[in-house]
C-alpha cells in the first residue's frame, strides 16, 4: 500500500515550486490532495498535471481569515476531516532593514507566519477527525535558522514558524489530540522563486559557495521530506525541525 493511501492532503502555495512538486508526490503516495493558491492559472494548471479527478483546487490567499474559513467548509463537506496539513505558501524579499517599509514587514510576515497561525487555527478541528494522527508540516527556512543580511523581515517571519511550529506540537501533545507539528528547512532550492537570483551570476555563485553540496536543491528533493513528515514514517516525530540545506547550516 502506498504510504499516503486514504489520506487527505492540503498543501498550500501548490501551484509552484516546492508544493507543486509536494502534491504530486502526495499524489503519487496515495493522498488525495487539496491544492491551495491566489493564484488561479497555476492553480488550474497544477491541478492538471495531477490528472485525476480526486483531487481538487481552491483558490486561497492564505493571509485571508474568511478564506481559510470557507477552505474548511469545503474539506469538512468533500471529506470530514484533514490528514495533513503543509503550510508552505510563502515569498521573501532582499531589503536593508533602513528601506524596508512597515507595510512590507506586514506584508511579509503576513504570507509567511500570520498564514501558518491562520491555518493550522483553522484546520485543527478537522486534523483532531483524522483516524490516521493529523500532520502537520510548516515550511520555515534555514533562514529560520541561521539569519542572513538584507533578509530581516523574512528571517524574523521564518524564525517565527519555527517556534510557533514547537508551541503547537506541545500544545497539542497536552491536548492528547494526535496531531504532529513539525517544521521544514530548505536551504536553496531551485524554484519560479529563486530562479532570478541567478541572472546575476555573482549572486548565484556566491549561494553556490555557501552550499557545501554544491548545487542548489530540487523541488522533489524537498518533497520526499515533506512526504516522510506526512506519512508514518515519522509518527514519533513533533515539534522536530528537518533540514534538507545540502550542508549550509552544518557549517
Ligand atoms: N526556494 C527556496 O530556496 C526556499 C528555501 C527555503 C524556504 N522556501 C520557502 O518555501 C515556500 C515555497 O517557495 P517556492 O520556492 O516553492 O516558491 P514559488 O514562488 O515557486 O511558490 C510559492 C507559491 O506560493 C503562492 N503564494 C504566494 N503568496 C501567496 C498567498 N498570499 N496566498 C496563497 N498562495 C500564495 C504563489 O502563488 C506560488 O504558487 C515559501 O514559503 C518559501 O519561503 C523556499
Amino acid at each position: 500500500m502506498a504510504e499516503l493511501t486514504d489520506r487527505i492532503a492540503l498543501v498550500t502555495g501548490a501551484a509552484s515550486g516546492i508544493g507543486r512538486a509536494t502534491a504530486i508526490r502526495f499524489a503519487a503516495a496515495g493522498a488525495t490532495v487539496v491544492l491551495a493558491d491566489r493564484n488561479g492559472e497555476a492553480l488550474a494548471s497544477a491541478l492538471a498535471e495531477l490528472g485525476d479527478p480526486r483531487h481538487f483546487s481552491f483558490r486561497l490567499d492564505v493571509t485571508d481569515e474568511e478564506g481559510w474559513a470557507d477552505l474548511a467548509a469545503a474539506i469538512d463537506i468533500a471529506f470530514g476531516r484533514l490528514d495533513v496539513l503543509v503550510n508552505n505558501a510563502g515569498y521573501g524579499a532582499f531589503r536593508s532593514i533602513a528601506d524596508t517599509t512597515l507595510e512590507e514587514w506586514r506584508a511579509i510576515t503576513a504570507v509567511n507566519l500570520d498564514s501558518v497561525f491562520l491555518g493550522t487555527r483553522t484546520m485543527l478541528p478537522l486534523l483532531e477527525k483524522s483516524h490516521f494522527g493529523g500532520s502537520i508540516i510548516n515550511m520555515s527556512s534555514i533562514r529560520g535558522i541561521a539569519a542572513a543580511p538584507f533578509a530581516g523581515s523574512y528571517c524574523a517571519a521564518k524564525g517565527g514558524v519555527r517556534l510557533f511550529t514547537k508551541a503547537a506540537a506541545l500544545e497539542c501533545a497536552a491536548l492528547g489530540n494526535g496531531v504532529r507539528v513539525n517544521s521544514i528547512h530548505p536551504g536553496h532550492v531551485l524554484t519560479p522563486l529563486t530562479a532570478k537570483v541567478h541572472d546575476d551570476p555573482a549572486q548565484g555563485a556566491k549561494l553556490l559557495a555557501d552550499t557545501p553540496m554544491g548545487r542548489a536543491g530540487d523541488p522533489d528533493e524537498i518533497a520526499a521530506a515533506m512526504l516522510f513528515l506526512a506519512g508514518d514514517g515519522s509518527r514519533y516525530m513533533t515539534g522536530s525541525e528537518l533540514v534538507v540545506d545540502g550542508g549550509s547550516t552544518a557549517q
